[in-house]
């Protein structure tokens, strides 16, 4: 795994939205797998900046999100429909056709959950996958003691997830919808490369066992390390519990000296 720490949350975002700019010049039709949370707002800011300033054109792109909370409506202000389309959809030119993210109002979870899965293998998979990170290590809501095959499917949150996400609803953690849908483990790491982000030291922890800790199931974004492309981008904070500080970031700086060669 390549583990690059930079001071502050704003180059984060900025090394992030670089590697998703440069993808996309590559490959136009780029799959893109998407996040939500307060983690990946700097990226989304900086790839909305490069479309209306440098005319990066997301036209082809089609992206397919991570996960829903099932029990409120799309319109709601707390769900992920909502948060997509402040953040990014309403302010790039992504077709509408091409934006999934998992329904919270599907009749037959099972069947969609399906189709969802077959979806993304029809676009030729997902090219980059963009992950936030629980305190408690989950990723998407993959929470705590997920098979780490695990395909979409319904969930229910685990409490520490209602904890941390009843800020978004004024703090009544019973507002927080308990049953969401997600991607699976297994979906997520057939992602051709993965970008975990995370900043602040309240995501150390986690930070320090999914990168340096045992693959276990109770630590789900540690299976990130039997994926053979993932960076881990992590402001100071979220490092601060990290072994290894030293050594990822000369290994970083010998890879930009190799780069600027
Ligand atoms: C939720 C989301 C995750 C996200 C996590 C951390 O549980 N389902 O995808 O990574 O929160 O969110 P934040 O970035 O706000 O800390």
């Amino acid at each position: 795994m390549e583990i690059i720490i930079q001071s502050t949350y704003k180059q984060l975002a900025t090394i992030a939205s670089e590697i998703i700019r440069d993808a996309l010049l590559k490959k136009p039709d780029l799959v893109l797998g998407l996040a939500t949370g307060s983690t990946p707002i700097g990226l989304y800011k900086a790839l909305v900046r490069m479309y209306k300033e440098d005319g990066l054109d997301f036209s082809s792109v089609t992206t397919f999100n991570l996960d829903e909370y099932v029990g409120i409506p799309c319109e709601h202000p707390q769900s992920y429909h909502t948060f997509m389309a402040n953040h990014f959809f309403d302010h790039v030119n992504i077709s509408m056709k091409n934006r999934h993210i998992p329904q919270n109002t599907a009749e037959n979870h099972e069947a969609f959950c399906a189709a969802y899965e077959e979806a993304i293998a029809r676009a030729g998979g997902i090219d980059i996958q963009v992950l936030g990170i629980g305190t408690d290590g989950h990723i998407g809501f993959n929470e705590v003691g997920s098979s780490l095959a695990s395909r979409t499917r319904i969930v229910t949150l685990t409490e520490s997830t209602l904890v941390a996400n009843a800020s978004h609803f004024e703090g009544d953690m019973s507002a927080v919808p308990e049953i969401a849908i997600t991607m699976g483990i297994g979906t997520i790491m057939e992602a051709k490369q993965c970008l975990l982000l995370a900043n602040g030291t309240s995501k150390s922890e986690a930070i320090a066992k999914a990168v340096e800790g045992p693959i276990t199931s109770m630590v789900p974004a540690s299976i990130l390390q039997m994926h053979p492309n993932t960076v881990t981008i992590i402001d100071e904070s979220a490092a601060s519990d990290l072994k290894e500080v030293e050594y990822y970031k000369r290994s970083y700086a010998n890879k930009l000296k190799l780069q600027s060669q």
